[in-house]
């Protein structure tokens, strides 16, 4: 098992074939964004992007060892489970609250580690994770709940699509 000896490289050679990658993993290249936040700064989406998108966006950037199994640093079921619970291209499904994101961010516990071994972009310093949290803060305010939801759809936030 060779695997993952060659994270060095993987980092290095992102420049295979999108457009490939993405017909192999399934998934169709066009991407909709129905609803994103409008960011507070070009840092909160950049920082967004490189250490959460991949999962938590449609604008996932399918990398080209997706292509070859095993690995599990980013797979399609992470993507399909990260957009489930948050997806910041569809504000409108969300329900994840702010103050939870916030709390698994200082945490540490997103990103995963594991992508981080090869993602070393979405890797966070305490001081990116507060400027992901405070930009998120004010990228999100009146987007997703910004309080405990204790009576489950007690408040429904924004525009309503039902698909
Ligand atoms: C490699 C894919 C991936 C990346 C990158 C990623 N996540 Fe996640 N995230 C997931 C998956 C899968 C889940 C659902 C399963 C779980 O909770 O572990 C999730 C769940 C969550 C949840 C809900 C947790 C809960 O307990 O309800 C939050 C909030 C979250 N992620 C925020 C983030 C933030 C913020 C970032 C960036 C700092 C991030 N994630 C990066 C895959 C990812």
């Amino acid at each position: 098992m060779s695997g993952s000896a060659d994270q060095a490289s993987v980092r290095g050679s992102r420049c295979a074939s999108r457009a490939s990658v993405i017909e192999i993993a399934g998934l169709t290249p066009t991407v909709s964004v129905t609803a994103a936040p409008a960011w507070d700064s070009p840092e909160t989406e950049e920082l967004f992007a490189s250490a959460c998108g991949d999962c938590h966006s449609n604008l996932t950037k399918w990398p080209w060892y997706t292509n070859v199994a095993p690995v599990s640093w980013l797979t399609q079921r992470d993507v399909e489970e990260g957009r489930s619970t948050l997806n910041l291209s569809e504000l409108g499904t969300t329900e994840v609250e702010v103050g939870e994101i916030a709390e698994i961010i200082r945490e540490g516990e997103m990103p995963p580690w594991q992508y981080t071994l090869v993602h070393g972009g979405a890797r966070l310093s305490d001081q990116e994770k507060e400027a992901l949290i405070s930009g998120l803060q004010a990228s999100l305010s009146g987007t997703v709940s910004s309080e405990s939801a204790a009576d489950e759809g007690a408040e429904e936030t924004g525009a309503e699509d039902d698909d």
